[in-house]
């Protein structure tokens, strides 16, 4: 990737993109810059046909701290509802149809909680913690909090942390269901990208199906899930991964995807 970022660092392992948060002195807090960057890369990514999957991480102290205060303080209702300061360009993490992981070490506040949560799915480092502080500010949640919290973790957790502006540690996090699992912080780069490479190793069609599949029991009734996910089950069966992936397991050799 040529272009050159200022707030995150991009580099390539085999088939996974990897995207590192960088403004660490600010433990990550999520400025309009980085944000913009972000979404650059995450669409950059999504558009390169050598990517199947993609890994997004933070620091050791912090995935991100949150929406940027400092940035925010001085911003009236005018601001903010005209010019859609700080959450302007959040919803294209929705738009990337690869897997996205969120690898979380340290803090994942507020709008690093909301970011986290974006992702598909979040393995957690052992130092982790999560919460959504807004409420200490005079302000809620804006990026999804109020909204995908209760959905991981079940109303009642999530209207204690809102409300309390309390954080969670990992376990509590894996136990709730907001991370898939808890690893050694030394071993959180490694095992991100163990499943990253996995994944990116599937037919990337069916990867993108299932992603689009999974989201849609966030979204609608489960007749309608189920309706949608027929549709794509049956629709794979016109791929070429597709013969490719049982002809493997039928004559018992690794599959080679060509993701068409
Ligand atoms: N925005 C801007 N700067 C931040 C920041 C944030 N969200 N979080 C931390 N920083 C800065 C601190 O100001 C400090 O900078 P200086 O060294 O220049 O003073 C530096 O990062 C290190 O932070 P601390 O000294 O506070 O580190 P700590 O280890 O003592 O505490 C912390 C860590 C508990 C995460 C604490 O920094 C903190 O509470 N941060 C704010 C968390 C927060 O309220 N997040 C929600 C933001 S609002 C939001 O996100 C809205 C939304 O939904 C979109």
């Amino acid at each position: 990737m040529s272009q050159t970022y200022l707030n995150i660092l991009v580099r390539t392992e085999g088939r996974v993109g990897l995207i590192t948060l960088n403004r660490p002195k600010q433990l990550n807090a999520l400025n309009d810059a980085l944000m913009d960057e972000l979404g650059a890369a995450l669409k950059a990514f999504d558009a390169d046909a050598d990517i199947g999957c993609i890994v997004l991480t933070g620091s050791e102290k912090a995935f991100a701290a949150g929406a940027d205060i400092g940035a925010m303080a001085q911003y009236s209702f005018a601001d903010v509802y005209k010019g859609d300061y700080i959450t302007r360009n959040w919803e294209t993490m929705r738009s990337i149809r690869k897997p996205i992981i969120a690898a979380v070490s340290g803090f994942a506040l507020g709008g690093g909680c909301e970011l986290a949560m974006m992702c598909d799915f979040i393995i957690a480092a052992d130092n982790a913690k999560f919460g959504q502080p807004e409420i200490k500010l005079g302000i809620i949640p804006g990026a999804g909090g109020t909204q995908r919290l209760p959905r991981a973790v079940g109303k009642s957790k999530a209207m204690e942390l809102v409300l309390t502006g309390r954080m969670m540690d990992a376990a509590e996090a894996e136990r709730a269901g907001l991370a898939s699992r808890v690893v050694p912080l030394d071993k959180l780069q490694d095992e991100a990208l163990a499943a990253a490479l996995t994944i990116a190793g599937y037919s990337q069609i069916a990867v993108m199906a299932a992603k689009e599949a999974v989201n849609k029991a966030f979204e609608g009734t489960l007749a309608d899930g189920m309706a949608f996910e027929r549709r794509l089950f049956h629709a794979l069966f016109a791929t070429a991964d597709q013969k490719e992936g049982m002809a493997a397991f039928v004559e018992k050799r690794p599959a080679q995807f060509k993701h068409q």
